[in-house]
């Protein structure tokens, strides 16, 4: 996937991924899971996810990672809040309140934004990326917050029934990208098909949603 392809998603409004009312897993797991109540909670490839919102509320201060403007802008105006802009690199930062997002590619995203960080919440961040980029993304996790566990919402469907993304991203896999590094718990699996009725008008007809607690290994 390359940055134009998102970039073209957010012009031409093709964002169903996008849930209006945040993700029930969060607040489902995120309380029980005993991650540090201070702090800062990255969230890569946020879009424009109310989730950041939900986690500002409980007091974190939240760092986005998203590639595209037009969702930057449209987090912010949503929220009703005015936010500051400086530059950093090739990143626009733009914050208001706890709430910091970074615009650019997470790939270059600079060790500055992630001081702070105790945790990240990665809800179809992952599954955005091809297989062939899963490794790179898991890689630059471990290089940005290597001491940071995580809350990772995932997704499988049967092999090959649609181009992703989202890329189908079963156990299997998560295992073999952070089983390394990381000691993954499962919070729960579900029947995602009903939550997802774009997935469907495309052509799924199986989908598994999961929550995964990733703790890093000697941590
Ligand atoms: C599937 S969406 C998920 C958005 C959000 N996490 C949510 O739950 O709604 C993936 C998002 O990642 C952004 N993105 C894709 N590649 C990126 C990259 N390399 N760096 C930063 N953001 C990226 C896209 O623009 C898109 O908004």
């Amino acid at each position: 996937m390359t940055p134009d392809f998102w970039i073209e998603r957010w012009q031409n409004g093709e964002i169903g991924f996008h849930q209006t009312s945040g993700n029930d897993l969060l607040p489902a797991h995120w309380p029980a899971l005993g991650f540090a109540p201070e702090g800062a909670v990255l969230v890569p490839l946020c879009g424009k996810s109310l989730d950041m919102a939900w986690l500002a509320a409980l007091g974190y201060r939240v760092v986005g990672v998203e590639l595209s403007p037009l969702a930057v802008d449209d987090f912010f105006r949503e929220q009703g809040v005015a936010a500051d802009t400086r530059s950093v690199g090739p990143f626009t930062v733009r914050t208001a309140g706890p709430i910091t997002i970074w615009c650019g590619d997470i790939f270059a995203l600079p060790a500055e934004a992630v001081a702070g960080v105790t945790a990240v919440y990665d809800r179809a961040a992952l599954v955005a990326f091809p297989p062939s980029l899963q490794a790179r993304y898991v890689q630059t996790l471990r290089r940005l917050v290597p001491a940071a566990p995580m809350l990772l919402i995932s997704l499988s469907y049967p092999d090959g029934q649609i181009a992703g993304p989202p890329f189908s991203t079963s156990l299997a896999q998560v295992t073999e990208l952070f089983g390394r590094d990381y000691d993954i718990g499962i919070c729960e699996t579900r029947d995602g098909l009903a939550q997802s009725p774009n997935l469907t008008r495309r052509g799924v007809t199986a989908l598994d949603e999961a929550a995964y607690v990733l703790r890093p290994k000697g941590g």
